[in-house]
């Protein structure tokens, strides 16, 4: 019977060294299993939430041609620029009308033709020496100064900088319709 008793306790002790073996690397194996999964989910959780971060804008300075073609001008000259926005993951270029004229001092300034009332493009009247909007007859002076209509602010002038003899454009969106200038991308 003692016998019995004592191979009994030697059969559970080894079971219990085996359990706990087996235990043990099963605990290593899921800790390494979470580690490994967490290193590979730090890429693809930046990945996935990127544009959540990311600035939708990033407009560039656009060229919007040499500073000597618009030393004679004898009012606002049209140009269309293009310039490359990031939205989330796309890219995205587009074109824009802007007008190259004076500012009350004189200098080059580079105004958005998107009239701040709806958004219509404005256009410039050489003859009647003003700019007009087609939509709901909005008025501007050459240097962007409202002068008629239901547009609630001047024209949107732009940053510009000069470089290598090139006039260049940042060229932003402003909000319709309010009588500040609310930049929105
Ligand atoms: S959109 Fe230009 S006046 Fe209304």
């Amino acid at each position: 019977m003692r016998q019995e008793i004592s191979n009994l306790n030697d059969a559970l002790k080894k079971d219990v060294i085996v359990v706990n073996r087996r235990s043990f690397f099963g605990a290593l194996l899921a800790v390494g299993s979470a580690g490994m999964g967490a290193l590979l989910a730090v890429p693809v959780l930046r990945y996935v939430l990127y544009p959540l971060y990311a600035k939708a804008t990033g407009t560039e300075w656009s060229d919007v041609g040499d500073v000597s073609e618009f030393g004679n001008a004898k009012g606002p000259m049209r140009k269309t620029i293009t310039f490359t926005q990031r939205d989330g993951w796309r890219e995205v270029v587009s074109a824009q009308s802007v007008y190259v004229t004076r500012d009350d001092k004189g200098q080059l300034a580079v105004l958005s033709a998107i009239c701040p009332h709806l958004g219509c493009s404005v256009s410039w009247q050489a003859g009647n020496d003003k700019f007009v909007c087609p939509c709901h007859g909005g008025e501007f002076k050459a240097d962007g100064q409202h002068i008629f209509g239901p547009p609630p602010r001047p024209m949107d002038q732009l940053p510009t900088q000069l470089k290598n003899g090139k006039l260049q454009v940042h060229f932003e969106y402003f909000r319709s319709n309010v009588p500040n200038q609310e930049k929105i991308s």
